[in-house]
C-alpha cells in the first residue's frame, strides 16, 4: 500500500490503474447473486452509525493469497488486482480515519491517504472530513522524517505511542495520544480517546499483522475485509495476525463475498466484538 496503498509499489501512492479501474465489475456470489462495482459496494457503508457508545467501530482490510501470505517479496503491492485496489480506495471513502501499524507505514510508505480530489468529495458527499485522519500506532516512534504522510500538509496524523518524544520537522499536523512506556500499548483507552476527544466514530484498519493481533486480542475488530488471491506465494510465513495463538478462534459471520477473475473479496463480522 504505498501511500499506504496497496499495494502496488509507485511513487508516493500514484497508481497507473486507479482511475481506470473505476469501472470494474465483481460478480456477488453472496447475499444475493448479481452484479456490483467496487464504487457500489462501498458507498453508503455508514460504518459511523455501526459504533457503540465508548468506541470507535473499526474494519480491517487486508489481501492475502491462497496459502495465506501477506506478501510478495516483501510487499502486499503484487498480491492483489484492480478490484482489489479499488476497494481498497473505496473503503478509505468510508471512515473517519484509517489506522496503520508503524512496520506498515515504513515498508510501504504511506502519503497522503485520500489522494484524489473525487474520493474527497465522495467523502464529503457521506458526511465525513475531505481527509480522513491517519493514525499511526508505533511504540517506540521510529518512523523516517521523510515519510511522505508526514511531510504532507494537508494531512492530519495522530501518533498512538508510549514513548515521550515527538517528531522532528513535520509538515503534517501530528497529536500524540501516548500511553505508559511499553513496547506494546493497550489500544481500547486510546481508541476510547479518539472517539472522545478527535469525534472518530468510524476506523479503518489496514494492518499489519502485528497491530491487527493487538486489536483482535483487545476484541476491537468489528469486521474483516479480506482480500484472496488466487496465486500461491511461498516464502516467510507472514499471515494477517501475527503472535501467540488466541485464547480460542473467533468465529466470523460472512456478510458478502464478490469475485472478480478469480479474486475473492469476503466481507465479515466478527463475533460479538461489542460484547467485551
Ligand atoms: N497484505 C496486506 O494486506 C498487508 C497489510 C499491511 C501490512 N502488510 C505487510 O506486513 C508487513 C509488516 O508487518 P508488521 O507486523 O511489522 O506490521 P505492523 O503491524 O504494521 O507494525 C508493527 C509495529 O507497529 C507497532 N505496533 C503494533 N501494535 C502495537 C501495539 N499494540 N503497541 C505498540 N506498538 C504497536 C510497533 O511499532 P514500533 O516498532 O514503531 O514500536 C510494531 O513494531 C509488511 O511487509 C507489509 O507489507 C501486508
Amino acid at each position: 500500500m504505498s501511500s499506504g496503498e496497496r499495494r502496488p509499489r509507485s511513487p508516493i501512492g500514484s497508481r497507473s490503474t486507479d482511475v481506470r479501474c473505476r469501472t470494474v465489475k465483481l460478480r456477488r456470489l453472496l447475499p444475493e447473486p448479481g452484479e456490483v462495482t467496487a464504487e457500489e459496494a462501498t458507498t453508503g457503508m455508514r460504518l459511523g452509525d455501526l459504533a457503540p457508545p465508548d468506541r470507535p467501530y473499526l474494519v480491517l482490510n487486508m489481501v492475502a493469497t491462497l496459502d495465506g501470505r501477506i506478501t510478495i517479496d516483501g510487499r502486499s503491492g503484487p498480491i492483489g488486482d484492480d478490484a482489489d485496489r479499488e476497494l481498497f480506495f473505496g473503503l478509505r471513502t468510508q471512515t473517519d480515519a484509517v489506522m496503520v501499524g508503524a512496520g506498515t507505514i515504513r515498508t510501504e510508505r504511506y502519503g497522503r491517504i485520500v489522494r484524489k480530489p473525487e474520493r474527497r468529495d465522495k467523502r464529503v458527499a457521506e458526511g465525513l472530513e475531505p481527509d480522513p485522519l491517519a493514525v499511526i500506532v508505533s511504540a517506540r516512534l521510529r518512523l523516517p522524517n521523510d515519510l511522505p504522510l508526514l511531510q504532507d500538509e494537508h494531512s492530519t496524523v495522530a501518533v498512538l505511542t508510549a514513548s515521550g518524544e515527538e517528531l522532528p520537522d513535520c509538515a503534517a499536523q501530528i497529536h500524540y495520544l501516548r500511553g505508559p512506556a511499553d513496547i506494546y500499548l493497550e489500544l481500547r483507552p486510546l481508541l476510547e480517546r479518539l472517539r472522545t476527544e478527535f469525534g472518530v466514530r468510524s476506523i479503518l484498519c489496514e494492518g499489519g499483522p502485528s497491530l491487527n493481533e493487538s486489536l483482535i486480542r483487545e476484541r476491537l475488530v468489528d469486521e474483516l475485509f479480506l482480500s484472496v488471491a488466487p496465486k500461491l506465494a511461498g516464502g516467510p510465513p507472514l499471515t494477517i495476525l501475527t503472535g501467540d495463538p488466541l485464547p480460542e478462534p473467533l468465529m466470523a459471520e460472512l456478510v458478502w463475498l464478490l469475485e472478480h477473475d478469480g479474486h475473492l473479496f469476503g466481507r465479515y463480522r466478527l463475533q460479538d466484538p461489542l460484547q467485551s
